[in-house]
């Protein structure tokens, strides 16, 4: 009932609102206001953030049961954005093409365990760093490959476009017709399960998730350090800065605060390594 007269009082305002107001200007041609015109405009709606995200990335980003899109990336980015005060909403985006959605508008970020890498920087922003990652081969059980260089005949697998296809490439040759490039990382390697490709060079973070979770594959994993270090940020639109400065806010006090090394141990088990002191000068 309450609400019912509630409504009428708000009618009948808006009503002798327009009356007054036809009253006043007084003007022989003024149509007659429609009655239901609101009386006042709603506040506007807080912006809705979007995130892209390739979510075929376990542990960063996958699709659960429900098909709601989870992981390590995702919590991070939910934590962050508490912080900064601002509604972020994640949209599943195939890799190939993620960046281009960013560049169009179509997407406010990407989260998707992007390398920050200088070829990237030209045509993004990035939020600082949140991860550090680095590649890593797998290859069967019984495999020899020992190191990266022993991949040089060899046929390897990646995620096109991804700084696994990069080093590939270097290694292999533009022209290697070795590479065979999928679309998603375990379609990679879903490949060399099956023998179709010798190796899979990935991040470390996805390649340890898989093989951990797909003991009927019968993997092993292969590290070498000549792999370049690296690390995932947020990326933004190019010029984006004001939110760029709330991410990093954000960022900054979840690891202030401790909810990053939470979720952090949540996905990896232990919080991240201390960063290592120098080691002392030897050989
Ligand atoms: N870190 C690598 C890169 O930036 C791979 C990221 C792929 N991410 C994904 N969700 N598929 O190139």
């Amino acid at each position: 009932m309450t609400s019912l007269s509630t409504r009428r009082f708000i009618q009948l305002a808006a009503l002798s609102a327009a009356g007054l107001l036809l009253a006043a200007c007084g003007k022989k041609e003024a149509p007659p206001a429609p009655a239901a015109a609101p009386v006042a405009a709603a506040p506007a709606p807080a912006k809705v953030y979007v995130v892209g995200t390739d979510a075929a990335y376990a542990p960063f980003e996958s699709q659960n049961e429900k098909g709601e899109i989870v992981g390590f990336d995702i919590d991070v980015l939910k934590a962050v954005a508490a912080k900064a005060g601002i509604e972020v909403k994640f949209v599943n985006t195939p890799w190939e093409g993620i960046f281009n959605a960013l560049g169009q508008g179509d997407r406010d970020m990407i989260v998707s365990a992007v390398t920050i890498t200088d070829a990237r920087k030209l045509t993004m922003d990035f939020s600082d760093p949140y991860f550090d990652a680095q590649q890593l081969i797998a290859v069967k059980e019984n495999s020899k490959i020992a190191k990266f260089a022993d991949l040089k005949k060899l046929k390897v697998g990646v995620q096109t476009g991804t700084t696994g296809d990069e080093a590939v490439t270097k290694l292999l040759g533009k022209a290697s017709t070795n590479i065979k490039r999928f679309e998603s990382t375990p379609l990679a390697l879903k490949e060399l399960e099956s023998g179709g490709v010798d190796a899979v060079v990935a991040d470390n973070g996805v390649v340890i998730h898989y093989v951990a979770n797909n003991p009927g594959g019968k993997f092993k994993t292969v590290s070498d350090k000549d792999f370049v270090p690296e690390q995932y940020g947020i990326a933004l639109k190019k010029g984006n800065t004001e939110l760029q400065a709330k991410l990093n806010k954000g960022l900054a006090d979840i690891k202030a605060d401790g909810s990053y090394d939470r979720i952090y141990t949540q996905y990896f088990g232990a919080p991240p390594a201390a960063a290592a002191p120098a080691p002392a000068a030897s050989k």
